[in-house]
Parts: structure tokens; C-alpha cells; sequence
């Protein structure tokens, strides 16, 4: 109902009570998500009261409750966009058929591993973050940190939720080792390796969210799109949280603009670091790591993964309605390949080239957000810019993987990569100097020394707010 929280003990809106096999199972891995929860969750602020948005419902408008909380006690439900009776399989080799209701038998494991490997991110990312709380620039940012780190907890509730109702046995067994995989860890890490870094201070925190978590969005944007409709409608639910997410990393990274060219302006480029801020090209760094990380998500440029997905149905394109034509059959994507040690430029089948087209959305995304920075710094009066590196620079899958470029996308040998590195990605002093400023902030209000004021507060509150009780 909207605003007003069920009294279930796991908060839904796909009548949970009406299938008791189902939620008994789900009221089993409850406390073992609780206890995963109290190890590897946000450190050190599980009995404070924190002021988080929960999901109450699907109706826009209503979605969204906004109270203190203890994250324990959040209440992580599950819930997918109604469903549309006349919904038919919108590509691919089905298109025009009524969409599942159930999992086909050919495709069962094609479409356990793609929800695996989806939900296996959720609880990373809340891993990888975990000791960020102990540094927060804000009380602000600390609120909005707890905010994605509770909502990546959801998500996995989500997909869970996919594996106990539609894949028996089976499901089962995959959720508790979404329990027990670990980010990091040497024997039994996460799938992805973006999911393994430690997301050790702020910069990379905001840099995650901005690149990593956008990933997510084309990577659900495309899962909205199945065949396969209780998928379609969970990951579109996601999104709308997602959102979130993304504008954290956004707003975060031009906050760190705003306020280093506000010291270039003041005590001149070499200034920055005596005045505790982020020099720009140690910023540009960062982007260069994490967009290219980033970037390997989207898995090989030539797949025949991706193109069973798309003819099976599984997987569509971002926005599959822009398109006008739905099949992908008859149709070519020219990419760039490097033969003879040179880049030439070769035609392959649509199908083949769905990652890659997936990309190509990811990419315009990015460039929205640089664009933003950039028009930040000339508002500060600064001809400086900041600029994505091209697709092909530091990438660990895909075929440019075993090869060097350079940030504009030059074909370059090992040595002169090597050469550059340290000014194409962060070195260690780059992030020995940026944990020297990690020291928190929790005065109401009150900044870091790296970082400009958001430009409002949450939810109609003040930048004053005392989002986190201490
Ligand atoms: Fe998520
Ligand atoms: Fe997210």
C-alpha cells in the first residue's frame, strides 16, 4: 500500500503470504543476510540513527518513505513494477510472443548465470565500501553513502528473490553464496574483477558510483528489456534506485571540481595540495581508472554471448523502443581491430556487436557527466578540461586487452605505456596524498577541505540536516 510500511517481516508487493513455501525459504535467508550484513556491512555505524529513503511501494510519487533508521533494522523488501498483461518479447528471434512468466527450460541456465552474476555486484560494492563511513567529507555524504550501501543490499534482496521462486534448488544454493563470496578475497572472490578493488577513499568511492554503478544502469536498462518478465519488471524497479546512486557519483565528483578550481583560482595550480585540495590531473586519473574498469564490464566487443542473449530474448538494448528495427539479422557494426599492428576498421554481425552497442550507450552517458564537470570549470573562469580517455586505453577484457594505448586511443608498445603510466593513472602517491585528506567531517553542515557543499540537501532537508546521528 502505498506510504504505509507492511507489517511483514519481508515487505513486498508480489503477495509473499500467498505462496508459503516461498517465503518460509525466504524468512531462512533473512538472518543469514543480517548476519552477512553485521560482518561485512557499513563499519562502525550499525546503532546509529541515519536518515535513509526506504521503498515502500512501486507508485511513483508514493515510492519512497523518508525517517530515521538503523540499518539492521532497514526494511529491505522486495518489489517489482506491476505487471502488464498484454506485455509481448519486444527482439530477437521471439519478438511479438506473450514474454515469460516462467523460465524456459533451454534457457534456465543461461538466465541463472546473467542473475547471479548481476546480484554478485550488490553485496560487493556494499564490501568494498565498507570502512568509507570512518572518512566521510560530510555528514551529507555519509547519509548518502549509507543510502547506496542499504539499496545494493535491496538489490540483492531483489534478485534473490528471482532465484528462490524461479529456480528451485538450484536458486537456493546460489543465494547463500552470494552470502559467502567475499570482495577480494584470494579463493573466493566476487565474478567481477571491478567487484575486488577496495574502495579505499572518497575519490574512489565517487568514481565508482559515477562509472561503476552506471555500468549497472545500462546492464539493468538491458534486463529491463527481457523476455523473461519477472526480471523485467525487478531490474525496472531497480533503476528507479539506481538513480540515486549514479547522481551520488555525479554531483560527488563535481563537488571535487568545484572546489579545486576554486583553490587553482586562489592560490594557482601549484596551490591545491597546500590548500588540502584534489589537483585536477590527479582527478583525471582517477576518471581514467575507473572509466576503463568500468568499461571492461560490458564484457568482449565481439561475443556470441551476447548475441544468444539478444536472439533468445534474454538481454535487449538499452531502450530497445528507440530502435526501429528489432532483430539485429541482415545488419553490421563497424568497430576498430587491430591487425598487423595497426588499427583497421571491420564489419561485424549486429548480434555479435550487442556489447559493444551497450557500450556505445554507456559511453554518451559518461560524457553527459564530464560535460557537467567541465562546464563547472569554465563557470570558475578556467580553460582547464577534463576528458574520458578513449575506449581502448587500459583495458583488461575484450580485444583490446593484451595490447597498449594511450588515453586518445593511440596504439602504442609496452614500453611507452610504462613510460606514461604515472601520468595516465593514479600512482601510489597519487593515493597516499588523497588518503592524507581522508579525515572526517561530522559537524553538521561542515565540508572537507576537498570537497564544495551539494548544491541542496536530501529530500527538501537543509545541507545543515543532521543526516547522521553520532
Ligand atoms: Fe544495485
Ligand atoms: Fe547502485
Amino acid at each position: 500500500m502505498p506510504g504505509h510500511i507492511s507489517d511483514e517481516r519481508i515487505p513486498n508487493n508480489v503477495d509473499l503470504g500467498g505462496d508459503k513455501r516461498l517465503q518460509r525459504a525466504l524468512e531462512r535467508w533473512q538472518p543469514d543476510f543480517i548476519d552477512w550484513w553485521m560482518d561485512m556491512g557499513p563499519e562502525g555505524f550499525q546503532v546509529k540513527d541515519i536518515y535513509l529513503r526506504t521503498a515502500i511501494s512501486v507508485e511513483s510519487g508514493g515510492w519512497a518513505h523518508f525517517d530515521y533508521v538503523r540499518m539492521p533494522e532497514y526494511r529491505w523488501g522486495i518489489f517489482l513494477e506491476p505487471r502488464k498483461e498484454d506485455r509481448v518479447i519486444g527482439f530477437g528471434d521471439e519478438m511479438g510472443k506473450p514474454v515469460w512468466q516462467e523460465v524456459p527450460g533451454e534457457y534456465r541456465n543461461m538466465l541463472r548465470r546473467i542473475i547471479v552474476t548481476q546480484a554478485d555486484t550488490e553485496p560487493a560494492s556494499v564490501e568494498q565500501q565498507r570502512l568509507l563511513g570512518q572518512t566521510a567529507p560530510s555528514l551529507y555524504d555519509l547519509r548518502n553513502l549509507f543510502q547506496v550501501n542499504v539499496e545494493e543490499g535491496r538489490h540483492l534482496w531483489a534478485m534473490v528473490y528471482l532465484l528462490h521462486s524461479y529456480f528451485g534448488r538450484d536458486g537456493r544454493e546460489e543465494a547463500e553464496e552470494l552470502l559467502d563470496r567475499r570482495s577480494g578475497d584470494e579463493d573466493h572472490p566476487r565474478i567481477l574483477q571491478a567487484f575486488n578493488w577496495p574502495i579505499t577513499d572518497w575519490l574512489h568511492f565517487f568514481c565508482f558510483t559515477m562509472f561503476t554503478d552506471r555500468d549497472g544502469k545500462f546492464q539493468l536498462g538491458a534486463l529491463a528489456e527481457s523476455a523473461f518478465d519477472p526480471l523485467a519488471r525487478t531490474t525496472r524497479f531497480m533503476l528507479t534506485e539506481e538513480a540515486h546512486h549514479l547522481f551520488v557519483g555525479d554531483t560527488g565528483l563535481n563537488r571535487v571540481v568545484r572546489r579545486t578550481a576554486e583553490l587553482m583560482r586562489q592560490h594557482g595550480d601549484d596551490g591545491v595540495r597546500a590548500a588540502g585540495g584534489i589537483p585536477l590531473d590527479l582527478i583525471q586519473r582517477y576518471i581514467n581508472l575507473w572509466y576503463s574498469l568500468s568499461l571492461d564490464l560490458f564484457g568482449g566487443e565481439i561475443s556470441s554471448n551476447a548475441a544468444d542473449f539478444f536472439a533468445t530474448g534474454l538481454k535487449g538494448r538499452w531502450k530497445e523502443d528507440r530502435y526501429e528495427e528489432h532483430t539485429g539479422l541482415g545488419q553490421s557494426y563497424t568497430m576498430n581491430k587491430v591487425e598487423d599492428g595497426r588499427l583497421i576498421e571491420e564489419d561485424v554481425p549486429m548480434r555479435n556487436a550487442m556489447n559493444e552497442v551497450l557500450r556505445d550507450a554507456y559511453v554518451a552517458d559518461c560524457m553527459k557527466g564530464l560535460a557537467r564537470w567541465n562546464k563547472s570549470l569554465v563557470k570558475a573562469g578556467l580553460s582547464d578540461q577534463l576528458t574520458l580517455p578513449d575506449r581502448k586505453f587500459h583495458r583488461q577484457i575484450g580485444i583490446y586487452a593484451d595490447m597498449h594505448f594511450s588515453p586518445t586511443g593511440d596504439l602504442i608498445d609496452e614500453a611507452t605505456f610504462e613510460k606514461h603510466a604515472s601520468s595516465w593513472l593514479p600512482t601510489d602517491e597519487d593515493q597516499a596524498y588523497v588518503a592524507s585528506l581522508m579525515k572526517p567531517v561530522y559537524e553538521p553542515g561542515k565540508m572537507a577541505s576537498w570537497i564544495a557543499p551539494p548544491l541542496r540537501g536530501i529530500n527538501g532537508r537543509d545541507i545543515e540536516f543532521e543526516y547522521v546521528r553520532l
